[in-house]
């Protein structure tokens, strides 16, 4: 019987172990909460990021991509509202200083808070709550907005640098091309836009290796739809993407929707659904990979008025956005960011369905998930069961001993196999700790030159989960492996 993974610190250890993933700054002592991809990590997370794309954008009609800079104009943040609202409810501690996000305080009983920082909460409310740091109870002073987004400065000379942020989410490039995408393309409403990069948020409490950092990478789609038929959207996304985590391997029984109470609603959303898997953190913790929110018109209209407060540039664009200033009311139904739907002959702004999902996160679930420590012949084997898809090395290629010719047989193999995939030649070493190492590392295919391979041109083909092995010709190999990986 297969073990699955009990607490993180297995994975993180094998993590490093086998270069997953690295303490940044390593050399210096560590950068809390900061992390380096190795060897191993780096193909992985390509991979998640990879399938996603070919998920929501290349087997797509309905979807483009983009890729935006991490710096945008300072009034980007303004109109969306992050300037103002972007904060969580902090409370410090009278004791021992240390400042706690309200909602992660626990009493005594364990119980949270509340979900959501920006609930009203007073000093009152923290009376049974716990110091995570000290442990005093109730001596919290009251609660105050600590501001998420990473501030920089742009330009030498004083006189024209300026304040820019980080951005802390990649929708905003989207919303902020919008009309880009309209005007160079022919796609119509409904579609979607699709992003993936870094984002960065400074984060009050990090948490759990990966899984909540200040530097992290989204994977975020807007997706755009006639007001009235935003609900139907909603429900096509979260049945998409629950259906995403499921096909590439994460067990169903480890994932759930969880709906956001309206008390944890982002200032954007009018609804939001969170798909949650079950880590292995503290009793086994239900944490969100991907939120899944209405957005409504909110952000398109916000930047309409950003626009519209920046007159001097609005005046100047107003030939080729061919739009005229417009009051506030008639800005809504006729302002540059609307749309136009020549078949129903109106004009209105699109409703967004997000679903934006942690890449970083995605990628620890799917290490979790596919972690699995088994008995072989009286040894342990740890295996990572990754679908091939997702897995780093697809192929390994040994030869079973180093002398007869097998050497230059495999690396003629490991050489035509390469050309499709990444594939880890290996020679050294008993064959059993080879087919180890390749398990840990999450392979799922090993092919072995033998004796018998210069008498018939035969080579075994072993499979990861099954540890099964089978002879097929070895100018079938990479017919086979094409198959089987999908690839
Ligand atoms: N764009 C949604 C989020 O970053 O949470």
């Amino acid at each position: 019987m297969a073990e699955t993974l009990k607490k993180l610190d297995e994975l993180v250890a094998l993590c490093k172990r086998r270069g997953f993933i690295f303490q940044s700054s390593d050399i210096y002592g560590g950068l809390a909460s900061c992390y380096d991809y190795g060897p191993l990590g780096v193909e992985l997370k390509r991979n998640v990021k990879n399938q996603w794309w070919k998920s929501v954008v290349q087997m797509r009609d309905d979807m483009v991509g983009l890729d935006c800079s991490i710096l945008m104009h300072p009034m980007v943040w303004k109109a969306s509202g992050h300037v103002d609202k972007f904060a969580d409810l902090i409370a410090e501690c009278k004791k021992c200083n240390t400042r706690t996000r309200v909602d992660h305080l626990k009493g005594a009983e364990g119980e949270e808070t509340t979900h959501h920082s920006h609930a009203e909460v007073s000093e009152n409310n923290l009376v049974s709550k716990i110091c995570p740091n000290c442990g005093a109870k109730g001596q919290f002073t009251k609660p105050m907005p600590f501001k998420l987004m990473f501030e920089t400065q742009m330009g030498a000379n004083a006189e024209d640098s300026m304040t820019l942020y980080l951005r802390p989410e990649t929708a905003q490039g989207i919303f902020a091309n919008f009309r880009n995408v309209l005007d160079t393309t022919r796609i119509k409403v409904p579609f979607g836009i699709a992003q993936m990069g870094k984002s960065f948020r400074n984060e009050v409490t990090t948490k759990a290796f990966i899984f909540r950092t200040r530097e992290f990478e989204q994977m975020e789609i807007e997706f755009f739809c006639k007001p009235g038929t935003d609900e139907q959207w909603y429900e096509h996304w979260k049945e998409q993407r629950l259906n995403w985590y499921t096909d590439l391997g994460i067990r169903p029984e480890n994932l759930r929707l969880r709906k956001h109470e309206d008390d944890e609603l982002a200032h954007y959303a009018k609804g939001c659904v969170d798909i949650e898997y079950k880590f292995p953190f503290g009793q086994g913790d239900w944490q969100e990979l991907e939120g899944i929110a209405n957005r409504t018109d909110y952000d398109l209209r916000q930047h309409q008025r950003g626009m519209r407060s920046m007159t001097k540039w609005f005046e100047a664009k107003r030939d080729t956005l061919k739009t005229p200033l417009l009051g506030e009311d008639e800005e809504y139904q006729k302002g540059p960011l609307s749309y136009f739907d020549d078949e129903a002959k109106e004009r209105y702004i699109p409703y967004v369905i997000e679903p934006s999902a942690g890449a970083d996160r995605g990628t620890l679930a799917f290490l979790v998930d596919a972690y699995a420590e088994e008995e072989v012949r009286g040894e342990k084997r740890s295996v990572l069961r990754f679908d091939p898809r997702l897995a780093p090395i697809k192929v390994g290629v040994f030869p079973l001993v180093k002398k007869e010719g097998m050497p230059e047989k495999a690396h003629a193999i490991y050489n035509d196999l390469r050309k499709g995939f990444p594939c880890f030649y290996d020679e050294k070493g008993a064959v059993g700790r080879r087919y180890r190492r390749q398990d840990e590392a999450g392979t799922p295919f090993c092919v072995t030159v033998d004796g018998q391979t210069s008498e018939d041109n035969t080579v075994t083909v072993r499979e990861r989960d099954s540890m099964d092995q089978i002879r097929i010709n070895s100018d079938q190999v990479v017919h086979y492996l094409r198959e089987k990986l999908q690839m």
